[in-house]
């Protein structure tokens, strides 16, 4: 039944039974939060093993002396975990302290104060704007705003961000500088970008000019839930095909695969732009934690044991999404849409419209965070007050449980009071 098709009397009567629910929960003074995309405490004790890995053995594979200076682009044998990674060769790739985050910023500093060698700064531009598919990733917004860097929406499909958009954009705007990307199990939505976009995407630089880039952040890549949840294609060979391997940055880590805070991150780019980051990454610093990457290298020496480990967390991770799911079904298949995912770490919901800020005010009255409103498009603007991150990861399964039952309250209770002042 919709919720348009109710009569105002049983509004009210809904309305009164949910307000009751609602002070039930609120009695309860719960503190329960589901913001970010933490990975929990077990799922980090699954690489406690890094403690202590190393038994007084320090020298790479290549014979480094990983506690000394020196060494920028990372130990060999990390480079090659980030290599079947990414998909893209390893001389195409840096290995480097423990935030992927930190790399796209320096490099989106990089591109815009020096430039590259095929790319002029895009400071010398008067309005470089980047292309921000939406939903998206809050920090990666950050990073355009501390630039100054303006941000134009595209929407996300299932299929990856909408090419045709994409394009049309690329070709009417010479002030399109970059594009973020998260191509597997995107944040928020899920999505895997399919093959045809990945091509799609490698193509931009051909019609593209020249100082364009795409932020190509994988932080999900080895994150599924199944056996059979959606496979991404090598952007680079793609990139190598068109000839365009100078559009492309990409980046991954560690960080929801060993500790989130202590991990490895990676980024991979053309032989040009690698030299431009190994030039500016030298003067910030004389080599990254290479101890550390060493660790790595010894808990996950290759892409078995990254998957094996991988499958330890989907088996935490699995149930806490099917929580999530089965809540969302159950109770508000009339109150909004979601979408699926086999992986990555995040749920987006999205309301009626005009709804979202008041289902998380609501929310937060009852003891559940939730991400503020906004938070997944550019300026913290969501132009249809609609969408909301789930990020399920953290809290124990016991504490999903009952964060869902309070967002499925709040969503109900903000719906049917909207209904009520639209029968008005
Ligand atoms: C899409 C995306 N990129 C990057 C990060 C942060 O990565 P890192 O910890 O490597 O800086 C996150 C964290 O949630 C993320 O969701």
């Amino acid at each position: 039944m919709s919720i348009h098709s109710i009569k105002p009397a049983q509004l009210n009567a809904l309305a009164t039974d949910l307000n009751a629910t609602f002070q039930t929960l609120q009695n309860e003074q719960l503190n329960l939060d589901i913001t970010r995309g933490k990975p929990s405490p077990e799922q980090v004790s699954l690489s406690d093993k890094l403690d202590g890995i190393l038994g007084n053995d320090f020298l790479s594979k290549t014979g480094e002396d990983t506690r000394n200076y020196g060494n920028l682009r990372g130990l060999q044998e990390v480079r090659e975990i980030g290599s079947s990674i990414l998909k893209t060769p390893e001389t195409q790739v840096f290995a480097g302290g423990n935030s992927s985050l930190s790399l796209m910023h320096m490099v989106a500093m990089l591109q815009h104060s020096y430039g590259t060698k095929t790319a002029q700064p895009w400071q010398s531009l008067d309005t470089p704007t980047f292309i921000c598919p939406v939903p998206g990733y809050d920090r990666h917004f950050s990073v355009c705003q501390t630039l100054n860097i303006n941000m134009i929406t595209v929407p996300m499909l299932a299929t990856g961000p909408d090419m045709d958009a994409v394009e049309k954009l690329i070709q009417e705007n010479d002030q399109i500088v970059g594009m973020w990307c998260v191509p597997r199990f995107s944040n928020p939505t899920g999505c895997t970008y399919n093959d045809a976009t990945v091509t799609r995407i490698a193509k931009l630089g051909t019609i593209a000019k020249p100082y364009f880039r795409i932020f190509w952040d994988n932080a999900y890549a080895v994150h599924s839930l199944s056996d059979d949840a959606p496979v991404l294609s090598s952007v680079w060979d793609e990139c190598v095909k068109y000839g365009t391997e100078d559009i492309i940055w990409q980046f991954a880590s560690t960080s929801k695969a060993t500790f989130a805070g202590a991990g490895v991150a990676w980024t991979a780019s053309s032989t040009d732009n690698l030299a431009a980051f190994e030039k500016l990454l030298g003067i910030t610093t004389i080599g990254a934690d290479k101890v550390n990457q060493l660790r790595h290298a010894r808990l996950l020496p290759d892409m078995a044991a990254l998957s094996a480990h991988m499958q330890f967390h989907a088996e935490i991770l699995k149930p806490k999404f099917d929580i999530v799911f089965t809540a969302l079904e159950n109770e508000l298949s009339e109150y909004g849409s979601w979408t699926h995912t086999d992986g990555g770490y995040f749920i987006s919901f999205d309301a009626n419209h005009g709804l979202a800020s008041e289902i998380i005010a609501l929310a937060a009255q009852a003891g559940l965070k939730l991400t503020p409103a906004g938070a997944t498009y550019p300026y913290g603007e969501d132009p249809e007050d609609r969408n909301i991150r789930i990020a399920p990861s953290f809290p124990s399964e016991e504490e999903l449980r009952k964060a869902m039952q309070i967002f499925t309250v709040c969503v109900k209770l903000a719906t049917i009071r909207q209904a009520i002042d639209q029968a008005s």
